[in-house]
């Protein structure tokens, strides 16, 4: 076997090499691993951590993944919409505080309803952020599951920001097997992956900085789905990822399935997302929320495994608690400015800075469109 210095000094990696990565659990081992990841993303990217302020406006859910809180089928969770205003104060709020952009999530809705409001929405707060500081507005990122390509593109032109318009859609598992068991596909037949990589090329062409991601851990998931995973990031060519370790819900369906034992599971997954910051050196790569569900510094771990993006929650306090995909989810009790002050305090021990005011912009994404100065 390589040994890991070796291996890390190399530019390209085997399936191999990358499985090897992913299973190292000795300590000496995992600090190599954490310090190529931090220094390869300090070359290529610089210093600075951005922020995307996260704002769920809806709990309601028309799917019903097996392994998520606020699955359709889950009647213990009382469902909320925001109000186009409260949105929009929220938008206002992260652009007063020098966010550079934010992130909309919902659960998972496909009605004219819906998608008018999240355009209304989008409109306002595009005119409400162009300053002097933000000169093309917030950056905007959605993160509202599968749509049509003429709804991609409605809300792509709503947003007003071509050059800070980004698109999360995890495909989950590049494994089909566990990609039908997480969506209760009843035949193996159905097309549902297929559909996610479809909807991902469609965001391209819909003008989208695009973003994906898997969960790690997943009951039945080995260390080889997750380096098909990383093949499958490159092959779909993405600008950005988010990905974080699966976690058990009360509410889900896949609660009898069990989950890692959370000490390796975090191993796990900030082997990840070193490797695949090690695999694809120019991309941006969230700190999931989840990470901090496992440890309190989960984030500041992701960081320095080579995450260059950070989402802190600004959803309004009052429905907070009802948007838990999973157990014990962080911050639900912080108004969002105590967050973000500790979130700085934070990032700044890692020997990173907090990219204020900027859109930060995924650079794989620049060098493909022809936005690098
Ligand atoms: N554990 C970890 N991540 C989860 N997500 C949903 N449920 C869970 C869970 N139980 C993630 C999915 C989804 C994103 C919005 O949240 O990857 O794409």
């Amino acid at each position: 076997m390589k040994k890991i210095d070796t291996l890390l000094k190399q530019t390209e990696f085997s399936d191999e090499d990358i499985v090897r990565l992913l299973q190292i659990t000795d300590p000496q081992e995992a600090t190599l691993l954490q310090k190529a990841a931090f220094n390869r993303t300090t070359e290529h990217l610089g210093n600075q951590v951005y922020y995307r302020g996260l704002i769920e406006f809806s709990n309601i859910c028309t799917l019903d993944c097996r392994y998520c809180g606020i699955r359709k089928s889950n009647h213990l969770v009382p469902r909320y919409e925001l109000t186009k205003e409260q949105v929009v104060e929220a938008a206002c709020w992260a652009a007063e505080n020098h966010y550079g952009s934010i992130c909309l999530q919902s659960g998972e809705r496909r009605d004219s309803k819906f998608i008018d409001f999240v355009t209304d929405v989008l409109e306002t707060i595009h005119q409400k952020t162009v300053s002097d500081a933000l000169p093309s507005g917030l950056g905007i990122t959605l993160s509202l599951g599968e749509q049509t390509l003429e709804v991609y593109k409605q809300w792509a032109q709503a947003a007003g920001n071509p050059i800070g318009l980004r698109y999360l859609l995890r495909f989950e598992t590049s494994n089909l097997k566990l990609f039908n068991h997480l969506h209760y596909s009843k035949s193996h037949h159905d097309k549902g992956l297929e559909r996610r990589y479809q909807a991902l090329k469609d965001l391209r062409e819909a003008g989208y900085q695009v973003g994906s991601g898997v969960m790690i851990g997943i009951p039945g998931q080995t260390l080889e789905d997750l380096c098909q995973d990383i093949r499958t990031f490159q092959k779909l060519d993405l600008d950005m990822i988010g990905m974080g370790p699966y976690i058990t819900s009360p509410g889900a369906d896949m609660l009898g399935e069990g989950m890692m034992e959370k000490k390796a599971l975090m191993r796990l997954a900030l082997n990840m997302i070193a490797v695949t910051r090690l695999v694809i050196h120019d991309i941006n790569i969230a700190a999931a929320t989840a990470l901090q569900a496992l440890e309190d510094d989960g984030r500041e771990k992701g960081i320095l495994h080579g995450c260059n993006v950070i989402m802190p929650n600004i959803t309004p306090r009052i429905v907070r608690k009802n948007y838990q995909l999973y157990a014990n989810k962080p911050f639900i009790e912080q108004e969002p400015s105590d967050s973000n002050k500790f979130l700085q305090h934070c990032i700044e021990k890692t020997g990173r800075t907090v990219g204020l005011n900027v859109l930060g912009s995924s650079i794989h994404w620049k060098k493909r469109a022809g936005q690098m100065q």
